[in-house]
């Protein structure tokens, strides 16, 4: 085991771990669901699913992680035995379904901060319209999202410190200072305020079921619970550190992004007299739109600077989807590190094929409109069934905690480096939590969502 590699220290930890929370789900995703879902509205129940329920998960992932100290199909089957190893194998599955769809949108994100920055994307005028040509255009976006794919691979071939925490405490930073920067532009435009209230001042009338769903899948996608990634990185930690701080650290972290992500474009797009409510389309057709009025270099720079941020909080993403197969066939195959890597990259990368040309590409109609899929693209649909496994493999961590490993021995291992966790509030809400906040509502939100998905819940209702 002493050669798999460990987080230098807590720091190197929760930056690589808030590193994998903070991605395009908080950027791009985050706000054009709370855009769609009444704004401040959306932005409470999110809270209240992070403190409820996400926050405890993640602390039980990361314990299975530091207690076993192998991936995720190690540490399961090692704790639960060879029936529960198959959770593991869910998990690095969804991992590589993940990545094979996400890789695609960080490619769109790349490109357009390559052309915004160098070349010139924002002399167009109809940017909804470029943004449909520009995701067919797969001459480039094959060349985009590999360079995406390539340059995530080098950095987690590099190994858990001198990679993956070296690169996340260089880009971690780096995006936080860009994302305050453009904050304090986006509220000095003119009616930027009513963005701002847009965002922060609620109508509990706009919460509908489909409300709490999204909120609740972004939750869990948003800090990257369900599927491993912090059973991986947990595998990592050294035992004197505490995980339950560390643990509310990070969500703080990512529920911090998310916010301030909101916080710079609503503004944006209302002081430009734009919709919140455009959906996927928002950060891609709307912002650049906007940078474009703000004229040649203005636009260059701010428009350049957030798909910059964009990058960055993907990359860090990509990383951790990565490691989670990396790290399953270095320790239980005991294949060597980097071609590993190499190799997962490439069927990642082919995986991803679909999707990206799932987007409206002439001869790939069928991809576009599916019919068993209320006719959506292909894209959404892998990303919705890659939602859904994470609230079912949260459920089934919860149940294994309680039924298989027994909560005390979650507890146990909570306790090591954390003289004060025992016999804590944290403690016995941690633990009420995964008993039965986490199976009950997970289960039922879990069957609701697939419902909602193949046949719309406003119709079966
Ligand atoms: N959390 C990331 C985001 O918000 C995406 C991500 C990275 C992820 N690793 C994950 C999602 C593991 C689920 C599981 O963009």
């Amino acid at each position: 085991m002493s050669n798999r590699g460990n987080f230098s220290g807590r720091l190197g930890f929760i930056l690589a771990a808030a590193g994998s929370a903070v991605g395009l789900g908080n950027i791009w995703r985050f706000p054009y669901l709370a855009g769609q879902n009444g704004g401040a509205a959306f932005l409470f129940i999110y809270m209240v699913f992070i403190f409820l329920l996400c926050f405890p998960v993640m602390v039980g992932e990361i314990a299975i992680g530091r207690k076993v100290g192998s991936d995720a199909y190690g540490s399961y089957r090692t704790l639960g035995g060879k029936r529960w190893g198959f959770l593991g194998i869910f998990g690095i599955l969804a991992g590589i379904f993940i990545l094979s769809f996400y890789n695609v949108v960080a490619g769109w994100a790349f490109g357009y901060f390559l052309e915004i920055s160098f070349g010139d994307l924002l002399n167009h005028q109809d940017f909804g319209a470029f943004f449909g040509s520009y995701v067919n255009d797969v001459s480039d976006n094959l060349w985009f999202s590999l360079g995406f794919m390539v340059i995530t691979a080098v950095i987690v071939s590099q190994g858990v410190q001198k990679g993956i925490e070296a690169a996340n405490k260089i880009m971690m930073p780096s995006l936080y200072v860009i994302l305050i920067c453009l904050i304090v532009y986006s509220l000095t435009l003119p009616n930027a305020m009513a963005g701002v209230k847009f965002y922060l001042i609620p109508d509990l009338s706009e919460i509908k079921a489909q409300t709490i769903f999204d909120a609740l899948r972004q939750a869990f996608f948003s800090l990257s619970l369900g599927m491993g990634a912090l059973i991986t990185y947990g595998s990592y930690v050294k035992k004197d550190q505490k995980i339950v701080s560390s643990a509310a650290i990070i969500s703080a972290a990512d529920t911090m992004v998310a916010f301030l992500s909101g916080l710079m474009i609503f503004p944006l797009v209302f002081s430009a007299g734009q919709s919140p409510t455009e959906g996927p389309p928002l950060v891609f057709m709307i912002l650049p739109q906007i940078f474009h009025d703000m004229g040649p270099i203005l636009g260059r720079i701010v428009g350049g600077s957030f798909f910059l941020l964009l990058c960055f909080a993907a990359l860090t993403s990509t990383v951790s989807l990565l490691e989670v197969p990396a790290a399953f066939l270095v320790d239980q195959k005991k294949f060597p590190r980097k071609p590993v890597v190499w190799a997962l990259a490439l069927l990642v990368f082919i995986l991803g094929l679909p999707s990206m040309v799932s987007q409206g590409m002439a001869g790939f109609e069928f991809l576009n409109k599916l019919p068993f899929y209320q006719g959506r693209d292909f894209l959404t649909f892998v990303s919705d069934m890659c939602d859904i496994s994470l609230t079912v493999g949260g459920c089934l961590m919860c149940i294994f905690i309680t039924y298989r490993w027994k909560i005390e021995n979650m507890n146990t291992e909570l306790k090591i480096g954390d003289d004060t966790y025992m016999g804590s509030l944290t403690q016995r809400y941690i633990s009420f939590a995964i008993q039965y906040i986490g199976p009950i509502l997970l289960s039922i939100l879990s069957v609701l969502v697939i419902i909602d998905k193949f046949f719309g819940i406003e119709k079966v209702f």
